[in-house]
């Protein structure tokens, strides 16, 4: 075995090890306790509103770990379930808590990846079902998860545009849904409750045995026969959960058949198998790689038609751009290669690629391994700033699909060129090798430190050899660790981690989700030139 395969073999171990802390919080107990309340795992309820035998393609597993909130260090997989499945052939947004994870209350990280979820649905035209069993928000950060746009209120705002837009919105309630939480009852297109299981309420008994005095009990309040039979806030009445999944799947069985934007040539197995990645891809983001092995790994038939192969050699070729076929699906693609810095040449090549691509109305795949646009008085004369510019001013206007993978270096200004969050692709995975951040560590140790040392002269206390390698130290090890697949996933900077054998079913999901809504006509701003 390769040294490289045996690494990223090592380092996906450690990635089924994170999410498996993801898919089971509270281990066997916490099934257990779901199994007394007659409740199944929320993933095997995913599974049976999803078509048999079909994908579920779940979001930001990594989500919530280490965030270090108020008593609660990690919110494994951010306490709620987020992923793109097929109901009745049709692509479909499921967002559901998981009550195992603090009765599925909303920390910050939790809304941030529902409405990370709910725009995906919304950008990508895809219905959504809420699988909702949730506490509302965790009271002890009210503050950082009640008020402001983007928190709360968002989810049921988002839902109502959503439903406006013709995006159905269904929810089945599977345990508590109280105070603002019971909007996402009531403000679906359709909701379903579940005898004795489901309760929604603006406020449970003990508030109004506060409020008003009156003594109730949960089912009497807003139990699921009140709701369908008496305040008409839900509409489907069911006995259990898999009577509950059933009438779900009935509500979307007469919806429109999506169609795909994209025309899908045959499929084509591609000329070597996936795993060919592991061998080919160096064990750190700053050695150099081959962008031409990689395409060859990932197109059908190995086939690819290369846009600028012989321009500007040693210069323009950092980044390779063309045109392949995955599973079926013309796509283009622009791909870091070699130590991944970008000339002007290069980021030329690239702006015009990516005009190329939008007036073919054909999507783009950014695999990105670059650690920067090209410093130093040659570049600057030269026009590194403005040809950067004018990329990142083609990525920013393009009206088609846009994809990032990331696959080494994520740093500086090459974030924004090869399409990173702030860019809005319709889909962003990182890899165990992704490193983003906005320099390495040992960039951001050297600018640091010389900051450090002229402050610490200024003050008439200079630095030590010895407090000058600790603190560079420090800051190499915060700025790797903070770039890593892990830390950003936990935040949401990524929409999944892929294995490398992920790869092609992720990126071709992912090109057929994104084209569901036609693509319009090309507009760009002023480039430079
Ligand atoms: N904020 C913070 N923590 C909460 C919470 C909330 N809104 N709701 C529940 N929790 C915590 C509990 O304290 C408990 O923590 P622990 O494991 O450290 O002991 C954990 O979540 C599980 O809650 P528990 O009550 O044991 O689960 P349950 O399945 O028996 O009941 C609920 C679930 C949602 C019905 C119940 O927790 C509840 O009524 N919560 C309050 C809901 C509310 O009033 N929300 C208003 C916010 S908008």
């Amino acid at each position: 075995m390769s040294e490289n395969r045996q690494h990223w073999l090592n380092e996906e171990l450690k990635l089924d090890e994170r999410v498996n802390e993801s898919l089971w919080p509270g281990g066997q107990k916490a099934v257990d306790r779901l199994a007394k309340q007659g409740k199944k795992p929320v993933r095997e309820l995913i599974e049976n509103v999803i078509d048999p035998g079909t994908m579920f393609f779940e979001l930001s597993r990594l989500a919530g770990f280490g965030m270090n909130y108020p008593g609660v260090e990690d919110v494994p997989c951010g306490g709620v379930v987020t992923g793109i499945g097929k109901i009745h052939g049709n692509w479909t947004m499921i967002i559901a808590n998981d009550p195992r994870v603090k009765a599925g209350t909303y920390f910050p990280i939790t809304l941030k990846k529902h409405l990370r979820a709910q725009a995906v649905a919304e950008e990508n035209g895809l219905s959504c079902v809420y699988i909702a069993d949730s506490g509302g928000a965790f009271l002890p950060m009210q503050v950082d998860v009640f008020p402001d746009d983007g928190h709360f209120g968002s989810m049921f705002y988002n839902m109502a545009r959503m439903s406006a837009k013709g995006l159905r919105q269904v929810t089945m309630s599977t345990g508590g849904n109280t105070a603002g939480g019971a909007y996402i009852v009531f403000m679906a297109c359709e909701s379903v409750m579940i005898d004795k299981m489901s309760y929604s309420f603006l406020g449970g008994p003990p508030l109004v045995k506060m409020a008003t005095g009156e003594v109730i009990s949960a089912e009497d309040l807003g139990g699921a026969r009140v709701h369908t039979h008496i305040s008409g806030g839900a509409d489907h009445f069911c006995k259990d959960q898999d009577e509950a999944i059933e009438r779900v799947r009935n509500i979307l069985s007469l919806e429109p058949v999506q169609k795909i934007h994209l025309h899908r040539y045959e499929e084509r197995p591609s000329i070597h198998p996936i795993e060919r990645l592991y061998d080919i891809l160096p064990t750190t983001g700053s050695q150099p790689i081959d962008a031409h092995a990689i395409i060859e790994t990932l197109a059908d038939d190995g086939v690819f038609h290369e846009y600028k192969k012989h321009y500007a050699p040693g210069r323009g070729d950092n980044l390779v751009t063309g045109k392949f076929r995955l599973k079926g699906f013309p796509t283009g693609v622009i791909v870091s290669n070699k130590i991944g810095v970008i000339f002007e040449e290069a980021a030329r090549k690239a702006a015009e690629w990516i005009v190329r691509c939008s007036h073919e109305k054909i999507p783009i795949i950014f695999l990105q391994g670059s650690p920067g646009y090209m410093v130093g008085s040659d570049a600057e004369h030269a026009g590194i700033g403005k040809y950067g510019s004018d990329m990142v001013r083609a990525v920013s206007c393009a009206q088609v699909p846009r994809i990032q993978l990331v696959i080494g270096q994520d740093n500086g200004a090459a974030n924004y060129g090869m399409c990173g969050r702030a860019y809005r692709p319709k889909f962003l995975f990182h890899t165990m090798r992704s490193r983003t951040s906005v320099m390495s560590g040992k960039s951001a140790g050297g600018v640091l430190l010389s900051i450090e040392e002229r402050k610490r002269e200024v003050s008439g206390n200079p630095m030590t050899d010895e407090e000058r390698s600790q603190f560079y130290a420090k800051m190499v090890e915060k700025y790797d660790g903070e770039a890593h697949p892990f830390y950003c996933g936990a935040r949401l900077l990524s929409d999944r981690v892929l294995k490398f054998t992920e790869i092609r079913d992720w990126l071709a999901m992912a090109l057929e989700v994104s084209h569901i809504r036609p693509v319009g006509e090309p507009s760009f701003g002023n480039f430079r030139f």
